[in-house]
């Protein structure tokens, strides 16, 4: 591994946002995917880092089948040796992608090995090659996979704010606790990073069963509650306000996997219903064999956007509360 200087100028790095938990399937990529995407589609120069082997960012965004797509080659040639990443651009208007996949798993190794002989240099990996190119961008979301490895030590090291998706049962929250322990691991490199929030996912709807929605109601209030105790709630220390976003991703099978099949995102998702409407497509002509195989979009896929772009809101809101306050600060020193 090529010799580098451990010193980054993380002022460069200061909307870099790494989307983390030691556990998969609470809706990483689909909040890096869908919250970029608003981002993006608002005018925001965005650049989405998937660091997963398992590049789950491009069924996503629909970008599996795209020529640049190297399943993270050029990704993990940088994070081992240095150097710029080929990113594929123009994924939608303002959104580039770093893509991940299996090339990764020799990032796993290699860094392990670093990280005996030289850790400062390991957890730096990332943030070496994204000091050059953050410039270029507003919001950088890296997509992390799951795990505690050394990817999740870069990706951390990297990064000003940390947002934790994590489902409301106490093992999930649990793990929350246990990406706050990996943060303090990274102090030695990286002095300014900061928890933003957790946002809660997969959390059930009012408009389940009668009997069901009480017990749905009460995970998400028991949830927010262990939360709250665990960081305590308007600690000036951190961000000053609630720890967990006031909005939760809701639960619905059927838009995750009709955005990831179509690599929509769920408003695109959403967009594509609305056609089917205005077009006449209803589920009784599918039903009637009048058209066949064809599958109706998820009228939910409306309730989900809404979700998402209110965490897209959120994250926005808690940025400018806290760059205005650390201008503040600054002004008065
Ligand atoms: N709102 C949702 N309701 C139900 N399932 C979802 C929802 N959002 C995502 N999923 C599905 O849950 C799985 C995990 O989501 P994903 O975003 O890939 O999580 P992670 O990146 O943390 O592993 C995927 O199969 C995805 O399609
Ligand atoms: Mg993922």
């Amino acid at each position: 591994m090529a010799a580098q200087g451990h010193v980054i100028d993380h002022d460069v790095l200061s909307r870099v946002i790494a989307v983390e938990s030691l556990k998969g399937g609470v809706g990483k990529t689909t909040i890096v995917a869908n919250v970029g995407g608003y981002f993006a589609l608002a005018g925001a120069r965005v650049l989405m880092v998937d660091l997963d082997p398992q590049g789950n960012l491009e069924d996503d965004l629909g970008y599996a089948g795209d020529g640049r797509n190297d399943e993270g080659e050029s990704l993990a040639k940088a994070l081992m040796f240095g150097g710029t990443v080929h990113a594929i651009t123009g994924v939608r208007p303002n959104l580039d992608v770093w893509a991940g996949g299996g090339a990764l798993h020799n990032v796993t190794a290699a860094l392990s090995s670093e990280m005996g002989r030289n850790p400062a240099a390991a957890k730096l990996a990332l943030a070496r090659i994204l000091a050059p190119v953050a410039g270029d961008y507003d919001f950088i979301f890296l997509d992390c996979p799951p795990g505690d490895g050394v990817l999740q030590l870069a990706a951390l090291s990297a990064a000003r704010w940390v947002l934790v998706p994590s489902r409301t049962d106490m093992s999930s929250i649990k793990g929350v606790a246990k990406v706050a322990e990996r943060i303090d691991q990274v102090l030695d490199v990286n002095r300014v990073i900061d928890l933003l929030g957790v946002v809660l996912t997969d959390v059930g709807t009012a408009t389940a069963r009668k009997d069901g929605t009480v017990v749905i109601r009460n995970a998400e209030k028991d949830a927010r509650h262990a939360l709250d105790e665990m960081f305590g709630v308007g600690d000036d220390d951190g961000i000053g306000r609630d720890i967990v976003f006031h909005r939760t991703v809701r639960h619905s099978e059927a838009v995750a996997s009709q955005a990831r099949n179509a690599g929509l995102l769920a408003y695109e998702l959403d967009e594509r219903a609305k056609e089917e409407t205005k077009a006449g497509i209803a589920w009784w002509k599918i039903r009637s064999g009048e058209l066949k195989n064809k599958q109706l979009t998820s009228s939910t896929a409306g309730s989900v956007a809404d979700d998402l772009q209110a965490i897209a809101q959120e994250i926005n809101d808690r940025l400018v509360d806290a760059e205005t306050t650390t201008e503040l600060e600054g002004a008065h020193a």
